[in-house]
């Protein structure tokens, strides 16, 4: 079975009450079991975590290739200026979407820029909620495939 890992950056535990109006009223927990439940009627396992602190986030993508076959990641404000995600993500052969709630380039110049976008496969902005199950529907579309080539 495969098994993909969702990581949630900074403030994001605060979803649902953060901001409604740019990131809506629903909360982490209804985004995470969206998710799992969005993996699970595909035959697949999510695992969803979140931190406010770099390192653990640092440590989550280390460790994911001993146990996931890709990683959804929505790295937040670190997006904007965390060298050291961006190093981790190129430390590892794993597919890796970025995801981002809001439309971030309709927002302040400076979450225009993101420096772990080139490290990744790609990059889904401003579908809210959805983006996370379009990653995963990629990912899994990805590694289904390379299953069938081997
Ligand atoms: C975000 C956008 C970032 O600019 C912001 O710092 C976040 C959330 C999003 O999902 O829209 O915390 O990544």
């Amino acid at each position: 079975m495969h098994h993909f890992l969702v990581i949630n950056g900074p403030n994001l535990n605060a979803l649902g009450q953060r901001e409604p109006t740019i990131y809506g009223t629903n909360t982490l927990d209804s985004l995470e079991n969206e998710v799992k439940t969005f993996g699970k009627e595909r035959g697949c396992h999510v695992t969803c975590v979140q931190s406010n602190y770099e390192g653990k986030i640092i440590d989550w993508i280390h460790d994911a290739p001993k146990q996931y076959q890709g990683i959804v990641l929505n790295p937040a404000a670190f997006t904007h200026y965390s060298i050291a995600i961006r190093d981790a993500l190129s430390s590892i052969d794993l597919p890796v979407i970025e995801v981002h709630i809001s439309n971030v380039h309709q927002r302040e110049a400076f979450r225009h820029k993101s420096v772990t976008a080139p490290v990744v496969i790609g990059q889904i902005v401003g579908l809210g909620f959805k983006g996370y199950t379009y990653a995963l529907d990629y990912l899994l579309k990805t590694v289904q495939k390379e299953d069938k080539n081997i």
